[in-house]
């Protein structure tokens, strides 16, 4: 039916506050011709004022840049489908719009290519949170199978975006920003390792040039998807620029029976006038808004990795738990150690049971005493992995993601489970299922610790199914046990993305509790991710991964603002450590509410020995913000920081908050309003600033703002 009250002369507008998308309906594929600033009215005459003249030297068509451009109408550039039957025709469809449906926030639409029997539906919306989200589904509707060998989306960016910012990165070291000019070519950003991956994130932004966090127009992409992926920054002959987002399939990854489908992950997309932050409020209250967003208060976690490792021994695990009841830890999550055969990393994964030589009575004496001190029971799993050296391997090799036919390339002395084949969910979920009934478990954490290397489901690539596999696994684990929360764990930070966290409540960002090198990681991942997410840890003076010491106040100041969690030894804290810890989790708890329903921002200043970053809750009455001295600075005093944002009218009283240890560095004379505090209006604060106080590197402050 082509019904609608905004689709006018083939044109659908979808209109938000700051936002508008107008998609040219008149083509084969959906076009957007604009999604940016909001434009108001909108008649068919957008289309020939953006009609790009048609130059000497090239085609006598200019192909529309549709969601899914096509090479058979003339698209030079990397087309949104490629694939072929198996006589070799279909690699070139070109479509032919059959109806569409549209109202003010959604446009659906479908298309055919009469001669391949091809069909595409596609989807827009325009949510409340300013975020669009698009998806397609390919459907074969030929008698003959069809090889889907790449399906992007295509979204247009305009002639002013000349810069791209896209992450890099590496284990402990996630979320690495690198920013790039979009003058000519291409900026590709590709993911093969089976999992969202550390090191190509599913995120882009382009913008302006120069733009920053607060200032210029930027337009940002993520794609809701935990295996591999194809972000591409395109510029073509002719100018027009794109932004494409797909799953990357492998050869022969997904074949279409006839009457069969395949779908896209959505594509999330936000626009921003002033800078990330905008762009970044529309990610966090797109993911807020889902029915998978968990409201409750975040517990405060001690997780024992980092504190025994495989050392698992009753009598100090219960005086650890002891320990972190008494200041005020929430939940207690025993990691990796606790199963059948798992006295270190080369044996175990796959037998889900409990190790009787370490817990002859299971983990009851520990369930029991975690519970009678009032905190809640964690257990780590890796549930998608198996060592060569378990039972499960010796009773199913054939369970292994891998091409039998070859030597299996091990990762942290492990293979990849074949969550296509039913019987191997079975297993995991059954045997994860029947903990989770014998004790009370209230959250388990789910690791996957190695990349996939030939990942083949009876000798065909199989990423796609694979990850289709784990949702099934647990979206089914999730029906079942409704209370428990999961959290996303891939050595660190190698899984965090809006697919995953539609079944997670909680990352394990990184494996790095390194202040220092966590204020950048943390500041990487905020661009999409929200606070309350961000598992956060507290770790031991001593970093495990890059051997530096740090402050406690360092520490805390910088977990504090995600989902805070210990992860120390803290049997060895001195009572002054356990003094302080006691104070911080008091007062993250009392400023928890805000952290973690407010709106996260990232504050520009001019001094690259500093980071700032805050949060300002939803009615502009209150925010919090880190003020963060990494380096040494070039000058000797450190610039003022503008804090925007607040209401420009309002009086805020302004206030040390004060963490652990004192923060400030060798000065004659601070400030006066760090030991006293001021008042200034939301305006004066945005327009002229705060002066900084001298503070050592690797040290912060916390600066409270509310309203008198
Ligand atoms: C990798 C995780 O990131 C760590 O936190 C820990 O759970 C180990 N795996 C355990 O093997």
């Amino acid at each position: 039916m082509n019904t609608s009250p905004t689709a006018t002369d083939g044109l659908a507008v979808l209109h938000g506050p700051d936002v508008s998308v107008v998609v040219d309906l008149g083509h084969g594929v959906p076009t957007v011709l604009h999604w940016g600033a909001f434009v108001g009215e909108c008649s068919a005459d957008l289309r020939s004022a953006l009609q790009v003249p048609l130059p000497h030297g090239g085609l006598d068509v200019l192909a529309p840049l549709s969601l899914l451009p096509e090479h058979g109408s003339g698209y030079l550039g990397r087309p949104g489908i490629e694939g072929r039957r198996r006589s070799g025709t279909g690699w070139a469809p070109r479509f032919e719009l059959q109806s569409f449906s549209a109202n003010a926030h959604a446009i659906s639409t479908v298309s055919v290519d009469q001669h391949e029997m091809l069909e595409v539906r596609t989807k827009f919306e325009l949510r409340p949170s300013g975020a669009l989200r698009t998806r397609a589904t390919l459907t074969n509707l030929g008698t003959e199978p069809y090889e889907l060998d790449a399906f992007r989306l295509t979204l247009p960016i305009p002639a002013h975006a000349r810069e791209t910012l896209t992450f890099s990165g590496r284990w402990t070291n996630e979320f690495q920003p690198v920013r790039q000019s979009l003058v000519t070519g291409s900026v590709v950003v590709e993911n093969r390792s089976g999992r969202t991956s550390h090191n190509r994130v599913p995120i882009g932004f382009a913008g302006v040039n120069g733009f920053q966090e607060s200032t210029g127009e930027v337009w940002g992409v993520h794609l809701e998807w935990s295996g591999n992926s194809i972000i591409a920054f395109d510029v073509s002959t002719d100018g027009r620029r794109s932004v494409q987002a797909g799953e990357l399939l492998q050869s022969g990854e997904v074949v279409l029976a006839p009457g069969e489908s395949y779908t896209s992950p959505w594509v999330c997309a936000a626009f921003s006038s002033n800078g990330t932050n905008g762009a970044t409020r529309s990610f966090h209250e797109e993911i807020r808004s889902r029915s998978s967003h968990s409201k409750t208060a975040r517990p405060v976690t001690l997780n024992t990795w980092e504190a025994v490792y495989f050392d698992h021994d009753l009598t100090t695990l219960k005086a650890l738990a002891d320990r972190a009841a008494s200041i005020g830890v929430e939940r207690f999550v025993i990691d990796d150690g606790w199963f059948h055969g798992r006295r270190n990393d080369r044996a175990g994964l796959g037998d889900w049971w409990v190790d009787e030589s370490v817990w002859p009575d299971g983990l009851w004496p520990l369930v029991d005493h975690v519970g009678s001190i009032g905190m809640e029971f964690g257990l780590w799993f890796e549930p998608e992995m198996v060592n060569p050296d378990s039972d499960l391997y010796r009773a199913h090799p054939e369970w292994v993601l891998t091409d039998q036919r070859y030597e299996p390339v091990l990762g942290r002395s492990q293979l990849v489970l074949d969550l296509a084949i039913a019987e191997v969910r079975e297993y995991l979920l059954l045997k994860i299922s029947s903990l989770l009934t014998e004790y009370p478990i209230s959250y388990i954490k789910w690791d996957n610790n190695r990349e996939y290397v030939h990942a083949s489901h009876f000798g065909r690539a199989s990423v796609h199914a694979q990850t289709i596999g784990l949702y099934r696994l647990l979206d089914d684990l999730r029906a079942l046990h409704p209370n428990v929360e999961i959290e996303s764990c891939a050595s660190g930070g190698g899984r965090i993305d809006f697919a995953i966290l539609e079944r997670a409540a909680r990352v394990w960002t990184s494996d790095c509790n390194d202040p220092k090198d966590r204020q950048r990681i943390q500041r990487g991942y905020s661009y999409v991710f929200p606070p309350e997410y961000m598992g956060a840890h507290i770790g031991g003076p001593i970093s495990h991964t890059t051997r530096r010491r740090h402050s406690l106040g360092f520490r805390a100041g910088t977990a504090f603002f995600g989902h805070l969690g210990i992860e120390w030894n803290i049997l060895d804290a001195t009572d002054s450590d356990l003094k302080a810890l006691t104070g911080v989790i008091e007062t993250h708890k009392r400023f928890r509410p805000l952290l973690h329903s407010g709106r996260f921002v990232r504050l520009d200043h001019p001094n690259p020995a500093v980071l700032a970053h805050g949060v300002l809750a939803s009615d502009l009455s209150e925010a919090l913000f880190a003020f963060v001295q990494m380096d040494s600075s070039e000058s000797l005093v450190v610039e003022s920081l503008r804090i925007p944002g607040l209401s420009p009218d309002r009086d805020y009283r302004v206030e040390v908050l004060p963490l652990v240890d004192p923060v400030m560095g060798a000065a004659k004379r601070q400030p006066p309003w760090i030991a006293s505090g001021l008042t200034m209006t939301g305006r004066l604060l945005s327009v002229v600033g705060l002066q900084p106080p001298i503070l050592d590197p690797e040290s912060l402050l916390l600066i409270h703002v509310s309203e008198r």
